[in-house]
């Protein structure tokens, strides 16, 4: 760790200009000494000395050595690890006074540590100053995604964590561009992915189903932005197509707005008249379930000895969706009367509620979807919300991002121009925990009619 200083452009290069300028150096030592060789040449022929000046021999081998440098110099270039090479941008960026110096060093501090470690889908980024200010250091998205340049152009900071203690902060940096584009897409059933515990979006990007904490997912993003196709296609088809499991499994899906899903067969929307009972019967059939379930879980925890989970015993998992979230909590009676003590918001809200929190370890899951991302705050009880640890936001803006994430989590991202089915998105499950940008999958099938034809098999 050395000594910071203002003047020292040149120690935090990387190497090839250091060695290319070492080689200049060679090259005008030679010619300085070709110039001494025609000098004396010249007074010694004046003098009328009879001796002969030759220094080819010595010029030639400072050129060699030259020549050496400059080969050195490409040759180190080429065969530079790439970790090294991102290490040498970022301290150039960091230390180099004339690059703007973001971590406001003063002469004679200390210089940065920088670390850079190959991660799963790209590099991680560890910078730790101790002379500089923690709010300097974990604040150098923008900094450290503008110096990758050329072989590095397309890599962003996607994300960043903090040491707990505050020594050093860590960025991850991707190719963002190859990245930014990858999206599945599927031309029949048959391409839709299907695993016991995980929700795939794309073939490198998944959700965990046996590692999220809070399983529970709402899903926002305005009118026709993708979230009901996202929904079909990485929730509803793929757990529809494992079939149901021995132990009552089901899944519900509630319309309110009578839009296409309530098209399908099985799909609840509330009657001609107005009325939702039948869909909160249906919601505490699936709270009934859900315990049921609960207590075989246990019994089995109980006979092996040892903590089992719901994919252990064989159990597919079970989904309860409320599309347009909003819009169903309005059609409940505010009060419940006397001929329907149990029929109104407060009771729907219990039952969701204990779905929400309780659901995970029976195999259980809610997922809410809503056009106003503000009921990520107000709308949503805390209870469900905080249940919630499965955030996606489709065609999202920084404004509905607030209401989702913290500002902390929001710092790396950037808004763009999106279609249907880009989303930002988060999971509680140790893989997707930061936010970030993906597109999910395009259907190039009737994804209504394949729903239809997997709910008719399910229940048949
Ligand atoms: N992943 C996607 N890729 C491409 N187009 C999509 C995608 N998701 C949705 N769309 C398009 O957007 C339209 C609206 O999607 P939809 O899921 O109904 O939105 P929302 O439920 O948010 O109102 C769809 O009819 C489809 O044409
Ligand atoms: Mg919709």
């Amino acid at each position: 760790m050395g000594r910071w200083s203002k003047d020292a452009c040149l120690r935090y290069c990387s190497p090839t200009p250091k060695i290319i300028l070492f080689g200049v150096g060679f090259i005008l030592l030679a010619g300085i000494v070709k110039i001494f060789e025609i000098f004396t040449s010249e007074v010694f022929r004046l003098l009328r000395i009879d001796i002969i000046v030759d220094f080819r021999l010595v010029i030639a081998i400072l050129l060699i050595v030259a020549y050496i440098m400059g080969l050195i110099a490409i040759i180190e270039k080429i065969t530079r690890s790439d970790e090294r090479d991102i290490s040498y941008s970022i301290i150039n960026r960091l230390c180099a006074y004339n690059k703007g110096n973001p971590l406001n060093l003063k002469d004679g501090e200390l210089e940065p540590v920088i670390r850079v470690n190959k991660s799963d889908k790209g590099y991680k980024i560890t910078v730790e100053c101790q002379s500089a200010k923690f709010d300097d250091v974990s604040n150098l998205e923008t900094v450290i995604s503008d110096c990758l340049r050329n072989k590095y152009g397309n890599y962003a900071v996607v994300s960043k964590e903090e040491d707990i203690a505050g020594r050093y902060v860590d960025y991850y940096i991707e190719d963002v561009v190859t990245s930014y584009n990858k999206q599945s897409v599927y031309n029949s059933l048959n391409d839709v992915p299907t695993d016991l515990t995980k929700i795939y979006i794309r073939d490198d990007v998944y959700i965990d189903y046996s590692k999220v904490l809070n399983s529970s997912a709402v899903i926002a993003g305005r009118s026709r932005s993708g979230k009901t196709t996202a929904i079909i296609s990485t929730f509803l088809l793929p757990i529809l197509k494992q079939g149901r499991d021995n132990f009552n499994s089901k899944v519900i899906i509630v319309d309110p707005k009578s839009a296409e899903l309530s098209l399908c067969p099985f799909v609840l929307s509330p009657d001609t008249n107005g009325s939702v009972e039948h869909i909160l019967e249906a919601i505490r059939d699936f709270n009934n379930i859900r315990i049921e379930r609960q207590q075989i879980v246990n019994e089995f925890c109980i006979s092996k000895g040892k903590a089992i989970k719901w994919f252990d015993v064989g159990m597919k998992p079970c989904i309860l969706f409320l599309d347009e979230f909003v819009s169903i909590q309005d059609m409940f009676p505010k009060k419940a009367s006397k001929e329907k003590p149990n029929y109104s918001l407060t009771d729907f809200q219990g039952v969701l509620r204990q779905i929400a929190t309780q659901g995970a370890s029976a195999g259980c899951f809610l997922i809410l979807s809503t056009a106003e991302a503000s009921v990520g705050t107000g709308g949503l009880e805390s209870a469900v919300n905080n249940a919630c640890g499965i955030r996606i936001l489709f065609k999202p803006s920084l404004d509905e991002a607030r209401y989702l994430w913290s500002t902390e989590k929001l710092a790396v991202m950037r808004e763009r121009q999106y279609v249907a089915g880009d989303a930002w998105f988060s999971a509680d499950d140790g893989i997707n925990n930061s936010v970030r940008f993906v597109k999910f999958p395009r259907l190039e099938f009737g994804e209504y009619e394949a729903l239809s034809e997997l709910l008719t098999l399910y229940y048949g």
